[in-house]
């Protein structure tokens, strides 16, 4: 790609990151992430989503015990490869579902709406961009989307206002990163062009 852009070379330079350092982010590059997150187009401008912040290490810390728990008991609705390697790895010690991430971003959207996936994966992919803008690290977590229906976990996601109805549909990690991951090589075979 020769074309000389701001916005495609931060495409471009975006990792999925899973070492963070300790280094919290400050409030106005959170506030600046969230902005990013709430400008996404959504399905008919409904705006239904939530983003909720957790930047509190006992409370990230005490989720994370609930979802290695909640993974015991979770039966996999699919053969999907990843679900089950991460049902194992889950009980292994020192597991963290967020990657210690200082910040976690969780989006939620309402019930029987079916765009609640597409509007939030949207959000993040401009959190995602935005992190990578400002000099930060980020990974896509799909742990609290499968784990949406445990009770304990979504026991304690309502304490922080997520709404028990709501669906959880992805969450982000974000944080300063010790790493720089390598590019994974793209795909052949997977752009068509009609002219
Ligand atoms: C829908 C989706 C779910 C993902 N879930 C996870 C996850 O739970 N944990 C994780 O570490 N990475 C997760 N990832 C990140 C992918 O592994 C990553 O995007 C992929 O390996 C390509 O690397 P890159 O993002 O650096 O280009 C997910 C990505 C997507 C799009």
């Amino acid at each position: 790609m020769s074309l000389n852009n701001e916005v495609l070379d931060c495409i471009h330079k975006r990792r999925s990151t899973r070492r963070f350092t300790e280094r919290q982010i400050s409030s106005g590059q959170l506030d600046a992430l969230l902005d990013a997150a709430i400008w996404a187009p959504s399905g008919g401008n409904n705006q239904s989503w939530l983003f909720t912040a957790i930047q509190k290490k006992s409370v990230l810390l005490h989720l994370n015990q609930l979802v290695s728990e909640g993974f015991q008991r979770w039966v996999p609705d699919d053969d999907y490869p990843g679900k089950h390697a991460m049902k194992k790895r889950s009980k292994q010690d020192g597991y963290n579902f967020y990657h210690n991430a200082p910040t976690l971003i969780i989006a939620s959207n309402k019930p029987n709406y079916e765009n609640a996936m597409a509007d939030c994966t949207l959000a993040l992919g401009n959190i995602f961009l935005a992190a990578q803008s400002l000099g930060l690290g980020s990974c896509y977590i799909n742990q609290l989307h499968w784990l949406r229906a445990d009770p304990d976990v979504r026991a304690y996601l309502l304490e922080m206002g997520i709404p028990k109805e709501h669906t959880i549909c992805s969450s982000a990690a974000i944080g300063y990163t010790g790493e720089k991951p390598p590019a994974p090589a793209r795909k052949k075979g997977t752009i068509n062009i009609i002219r």
